[in-house]
């Protein structure tokens, strides 16, 4: 990915970084990669995470998949770090994937799930159950759903199914079990840095996309990681976001222009908010996309508090088509244009007006939508996210405070003795 951090300067945006501010960042970016390299050098609890594009093994995935990869329908089971990495990856390449349908529940709401779920040719559906620890109660939940409408209709959801999740815990008991294949989610890798493992991968992989250009263009961007951001466009863009939220600008809206990458907005918001929203600090994510939002969010981002920072992201190049010509005299400008030229002339419109209201913003390219460039994004941000997480003096890779939230709803259905259930009782109520 490249990343084009002009709009950001002071002499564009108000708030903005002045090129001496950056200088001076730039040595405490070289500090944090020493920080980065000594915890990939000996695979640290989150670190390992950067290793992913020579450690995970293309062949080992494939393998596991191998029994459900002709399925027509692919249901991903899981949520947050264990669904959207590899949501984000089929949609992003559902264009040059074999054309398998995919479907993820995230969610328990029961009418989104049995809506999901309805009409689906099982006989013809592969389930791919996703949690690291195991344990988190709506992926096992939705997962025992699905095996009994499975069950209902007689068709054996064994042969079916691949689990993807950590040595321990009941996932792993199910499958041995059941004998399933299971593929391990590497160690010292949290969820929402995992999406170029397994984790991420397996749903690729029945997809039929190409895993070897997923991590080619990984390995690429992390050749990129130097000791200064003027020099490696994951360092550039983590360093400006860090830079920008101490003058103020707390949120950062996330506006892919490819609606493909709409899911990648998601993942982003994720990764952003849990690895970086620690100690009262931490930039806001919010997902918007091009040129959708740009009816509705983009007033407020142009003229709204000066608290915004809006992330381009957009492929040099993109499928095309041509828009008809009319004999209507006002609409002659579309006749000889394209929807990719009009895309591109929004997009270059929307950065431009931002830049006139001295709003910082920060263009991310790529050079189109494929597996290679969607490989270099994903490691790419995961890199800018950790070396935010080193400026800011937090742990990038913990995440207490999900984790309360999921021992207070285990608690609260009888699932262990926790404490944090405890303070669900105590709400004060005021109606
Ligand atoms: O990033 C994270 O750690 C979380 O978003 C987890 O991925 C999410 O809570 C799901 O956890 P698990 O994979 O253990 O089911």
């Amino acid at each position: 990915m490249d990343v084009d951090i002009g709009n950001a300067l002071s002499s564009v945006a108000s708030p903005g970084l002045s090129r001496d501010a950056l200088e001076a960042l730039d040595e405490q970016v070289a500090v944090a990669h020493e920080r980065i390299e000594m915890g990939r050098a000996n695979d640290e609890h989150g670190y390992a995470a950067l290793n992913l594009p020579n450690t995970t093994d293309p062949e080992t995935i494939r393998s596991a998949v191998d029994p459900v990869v002709d399925a027509d329908t692919l249901i991903t089971i899981g949520i947050g770090g264990s669904a959207l990495g590899a949501a984000t990856i089929t949609d992003a390449l559902a264009d040059a994937g074999d054309g398998t349908e995919t479907l993820y529940l995230d969610n328990v709401d029961p009418a989104w799930v049995n809506q999901r779920l309805e009409g689906l040719d099982l006989e013809r559906t592969a389930i791919n159950v996703v949690s690291r620890s195991g344990t988190t109660a709506e992926t096992l939940a939705n997962f025992l759903v699905v095996r009994d409408a499975f069950d209902a209709a007689g068709v054996d959801w064994t042969d079916r199914t691949v689990v993807t999740t950590g040595d321990s815990g009941p996932l792993i008991e199910l499958a041995a079990r059941h004998d399933l294949p299971a593929v391990t989610v590497p160690d010292g890798v949290p969820g929402r840095f995992s999406a170029l493992s397994a984790v991420g991968m397996v749903a690729a992989a029945v997809c039929g996309n190409d895993l070897e250009a997923l991590l080619a263009g990984a390995r690429a961007e992390a050749d990129t990681l130097t000791g200064s951001l003027f020099s490696c466009p994951a360092y550039a863009y983590g360093a400006t976001t860090y830079a920008l939220d101490a003058r103020g600008v707390s949120m950062n809206a996330m506006m892919p222009y490819a609606e493909s990458l709409e899911t990648y907005a998601e993942w982003f918001a994720q990764l952003w908010a849990e690895s970086l929203g620690k100690d009262d600090l931490g930039q806001t994510p919010v997902r918007a996309l091009g040129v959708t939002d740009q009816h509705s969010q983009l007033q407020l981002y142009r003229a709204g508090p000066r608290d915004k920072l809006v992330t381009f992201v957009t492929p040099r190049n993109r499928p095309n088509r041509p828009i008809p010509d009319t004999d209507v005299e006002a609409l002659s400008y579309l006749g000889n244009a394209t929807l990719g030229g009009l895309l591109e002339a929004e997009f270059e419109a929307t950065e431009a007006s931002l830049a006139a209201a001295g709003r910082p913003n920060v263009r991310v390219e790529l050079d189109r939508v494929d597996a290679y460039e969607i490989g270099g994004l994903l490691y790419g941000m995961e890199a800018a996210c950790v070396l935010a997480g080193e400026l800011y003096g937090v742990n990038a890779f913990n995440q207490p405070a999900v984790e309360w939230a999921k021992k207070a709803t285990r608690g609260l259905l009888g699932g262990g003795d926790f404490e944090e259930a405890e303070a669900v009782a105590e709400k004060e109520t005021l109606r």
